[in-house]
């Protein structure tokens, strides 16, 4: 689960006993993915904390995402589904996030591939029947790109090779038994050791896992996201997060 906030675009999720609260005013995406056996559910919705400022911008990033999975059909070029998406954004006076794109889905492997852009200009793939994928069209009122400014806490196993310590070694073995390839948060491994921040810094600085920053808006602009992932058929495609 992603929670981000206001211009926190992406990768945000709490650490054991997080702190922060959400306030009035706030526009919070909830970002959450989901497997079984490996097939993946990837689906976000943005919510505003008790005021009514960025209604026009909630349905930006939601009538985007609508209408690009109405395009939705074997062989569909996601350069289109790109530019239509910057269309239904930019036609309500904001933009989308460029440095973000939804993304084919494999089992046990979230970002498989093929990326479908919020923007026009995209390369020239397309979407095959039985592809996995999700659509995430990003809107803002700030600049439309993304920085990795701040940590996050999220992680994700890149390479099994083995650390010379042994504590790092087992909680690496507890992560890829429990989240094998797929992205996890760092309190999840609270059960697995009582030093696991320590030993996941370890691993990290190994090269054993990636850290995932916490994407923010480059102009510190507002930002709004609609997520649902679709399977594509032989003749159709449905959404299956709705
Ligand atoms: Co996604």
């Amino acid at each position: 689960m992603n929670i981000c906030i206001n211009d926190a675009a992406a990768h945000y999720t709490p650490e054991e006993g997080d702190p922060l609260l959400l306030a009035r005013g706030d526009l919070v995406k909830i970002d959450l993915g989901a497997h079984v056996d490996g097939f993946i559910a990837d689906t976000a919705i943005t919510v505003e904390i008790s005021t009514y400022n960025w209604r026009e911008l909630m349905k930006a990033s939601e009538e985007a995402l609508n209408i690009a999975l109405e395009m939705l059909s074997p062989g569909v070029g996601v350069a289109s589904i790109g530019t239509a998406v910057e269309m239904a954004i930019t036609s309500r006076g904001f933009r989308p996030i460029a440095n973000l794109t939804g993304h084919a889905m494999q089992r046990g492997n979230l970002h498989a591939g093929i990326a479908v852009p919020n923007v026009s200009g995209g390369e020239a793939a397309v979407l095959p029947s039985g592809t996995a994928v999700a659509i995430e069209p990003f809107a803002t009122n700030g600049r439309g790109r993304v920085d990795g400014n701040r940590k996050g806490n999220i992680y994700q196993v890149t390479r099994e090779r083995d650390l010379k310590d042994q504590a790092g070694n087992d909680l690496l073995k507890d992560i890829i038994n429990r989240f094998g390839r797929l992205p996890f948060a760092a309190r999840w491994c609270a059960p697995f050791s009582d030093k696991y921040e320590a030993l996941i810094r370890r691993l990290w600085r190994h090269g054993n896992l990636h850290s995932y920053p916490v994407l923010s808006e480059i102009a510190g602009g507002m930002v709004s996201q609609n997520e649902h992932s679709a399977l594509i058929l032989e003749d159709t495609s449905i959404v299956y997060t709705r």
